[in-house]
């Protein structure tokens, strides 16, 4: 059975895995790519998409602009992660595919109308600004989103951008609220298991192996990536985060986690856009969530490399 998705995002080395990894899968159908400010400015990721579907031989998938700050805070970006271009690591050609005219957000809203219901999963990779907005511009479509897939948040291994918060989350705390208050379905993918999938130096080697241009290219870009997160973590490799979703998708036998209580910080100072994950079934507040504890990492990166391999 094909699931039709739509991947919001911004890439970011970790999101171009994500959308490789999605179009050289034939058990999903990407409908649409919409370009989200995150990593690096909406100008720098709708390009970044673009140069990614031309990498993937797909210039047929249609890209689209969204929001460029976070739904009432400025914009916080990550170039210290990703560098000044949001792809760091590859020198991928400039696109010759259009970006489409539609916004984003529209383009969300209307095929969530247009499709049948419970029939698109949204895979948001980066701050939850587009979806929260096409929420609450058509909170009609909320009932007919199949599930929401996202990256985002952490509990057992805290903060990545702050001491207690996780970027996609900490951009957009927000958005990040709305969403897990929609009633949606959601699967998250937080640090707990992204920093389970590092990128090692056997594993990018098996990558490179491939001998495809992708191969090489995610190779390069994982090098470059990886650089702050050895130093800062001292860890062999960089968590892949974004892939784990789409891997999901594909594989959720991979992941095991929780159906839990979520809910996001938006007023604290100190711990604005944290994820109060309630692990242990302490409070009375109701599961909104399915929250990802752990993943079988080889059994990920195996799924990674066979299916870069086809394009
Ligand atoms: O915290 C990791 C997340 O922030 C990933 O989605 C990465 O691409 C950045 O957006
Ligand atoms: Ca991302």
């Amino acid at each position: 059975m094909t699931q039709d998705i739509i991947i919001d995002t911004d890439p970011g080395q970790d999101d171009a895995v994500a959308i490789l990894l999605a179009l050289a899968s034939p058990e999903i159908r990407v409908l649409g790519i919409t370009a989200v400010a995150g990593n690096v400015p909406l100008s720098l990721t709708q390009l970044n998409a673009r140069k990614i579907c031309e990498l993937a031989g797909r210039r047929d998938i249609p890209v689209f602009a969204g929001c460029d700050r976070p739904m009432r805070r400025a914009l916080v970006t990550a170039e210290h992660v990703h560098g000044n271009s949001g792809l760091d690591g590859a020198d991928l050609p400039a696109p010759t595919m259009p970006l489409q005219d539609a916004h984003a957000v529209d383009f969300i809203i209307d095929t969530l109308r247009a499709r049948p219901a419970g029939s698109v999963t949204l895979c948001p990779l980066g701050p939850l600004t587009n979806i929260a907005t096409a929420f609450a511009r058509a909170p009609d479509i909320v009932g007919r989103v199949q599930r929401v897939v996202l990256m985002g948040g952490a509990y057992f291994e805290v903060g990545n951008i702050t001491p207690a918060a996780e970027f996609n989350i900490h951009v957009d705390p927000e958005a990040a609220d709305m969403v897990l208050r929609s009633g949606a379905e959601i699967v998250m993918m937080p640090l707990d298991v992204t920093h389970q999938v590092l990128t090692t130096r056997a594993r990018v080697q098996a990558l490179r192996d491939i001998g495809n241009r992708v191969g090489q290219t995610v190779a390069a870009l994982t090098g470059f990536f990886e650089r702050f997160d050895r130093q800062k973590y001292g860890s062999d490799g960089a968590p892949l985060h974004d892939p784990c979703v789409i891997a999901w998708l594909l594989a959720p036998h991979l992941f095991q986690g929780r159906h839990v209580n979520v809910e996001i910080e938006t007023t604290s100072a100190l711990t604005l856009g944290m994820t109060v994950a309630d692990w242990w079934g302490v409070s009375a507040r109701p599961a909104n969530a399915l929250f990802m504890g752990s993943v079988d990492a080889d059994g990920f990166y195996s799924l990674l490399t066979e299916r870069l391999a086809r394009l």
